[in-house]
């Protein structure tokens, strides 16, 4: 059974008994989906230890909406992490996290202000604030992210290597669904409909067309689109479906 560890108190004593052993760590903000299962399998057969956190991050949501309604689901979370053989869920409260309420703050000043960073401000403060305090709290010796959120895992490749941080950062590939749309938690809130007309995004991204094509034939098609760029070998882009914000991105 994963046990259940609510308290930083609580983790570093079992950190303390595992002091020889490799941990593997795959924070989550829960919803959990196959694409969290592909990272959280990679770390499992890494690994002599597992440890996965939930915890939705208030400081990195820039709208309070976007924040009440993300999706969450407790029960299910915690069965797919027993089926997994996860050792350890960290599932600390927000008082737990932000000891200081959010007066320290970590940030970077270039590569978050472009793409998500400028349509989200302060999102990437937030990730990364947060993400360093887990780091320091869990002690991983890897950290698995999925290239699905490109800028997130680049960003926190970047940080770990500014601070001198020892943990290796382990990419993972994205998971889809098989009509193509890359998994996420908030595909949870499009109805079945949305999910459809949700598949142009994808199918769009890794057309011949051009970024600029494909950023009005999706605005004509009805998306709100944030923004359609390339870089690092790939095409990456954010788009409204309704009020759901949706990212992706493919190699080209
Ligand atoms: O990718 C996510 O789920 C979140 O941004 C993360 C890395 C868990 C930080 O809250």
């Amino acid at each position: 059974m994963t046990r259940i560890i609510k308290k930083i108190s609580e983790w570093r004593k079992v950190r303390n008994e595992t002091e020889n052993k490799s941990i593997g760590f795959v924070p989550t903000m829960g919803a959990l989906h196959r694409g969290h299962e592909s990272l959280i399998e990679k770390s499992v057969s890494d690994n002599e230890i597992t440890v996965v956190s939930i915890f939705v991050n208030p400081t990195q949501f820039n709208d309070p909406d976007d924040l009440q309604n993300y999706p969450r689901a407790f029960e299910k979370d915690y069965e797919i992490l027993n089926s997994h053989n996860v050792d350890y869920l960290f599932f600390p409260d927000y008082g737990e996290i932000y000891n200081d309420n959010y007066r320290y703050k970590l940030s970077e000043s270039e590569f978050s202000k472009i793409l998500c960073g400028k349509f989200r401000p302060g999102h990437f403060d937030g990730v990364l604030t947060v993400v360093m305090k887990l780091f320091n709290i869990i002690k991983p010796h890897k950290a698995y992210f999925g290239e699905k959120d490109y800028q997130q895992l680049k960003l926190i490749e970047g940080m770990c290597k500014a601070f001198f941080m020892d943990i290796e950062i382990i990419q993972c590939p994205i998971v889809r669904d098989v009509d193509g749309l890359a998994l996420s938690s908030r595909n949870k809130l499009l109805s079945e409909e949305e999910r459809k007309f949700a598949l142009n995004f994808p199918r769009l991204l890794k057309s011949d067309k051009s970024k600029e094509e494909i950023f009005r034939e999706l605005e004509n098609l009805g998306f709100k689109v944030d923004y359609i760029e390339e870089m690092d070998g790939r095409r990456l882009g954010a788009v409204y479906v309704g009020n759901v914000r949706l990212i992706d991105n493919v190699k080209i």
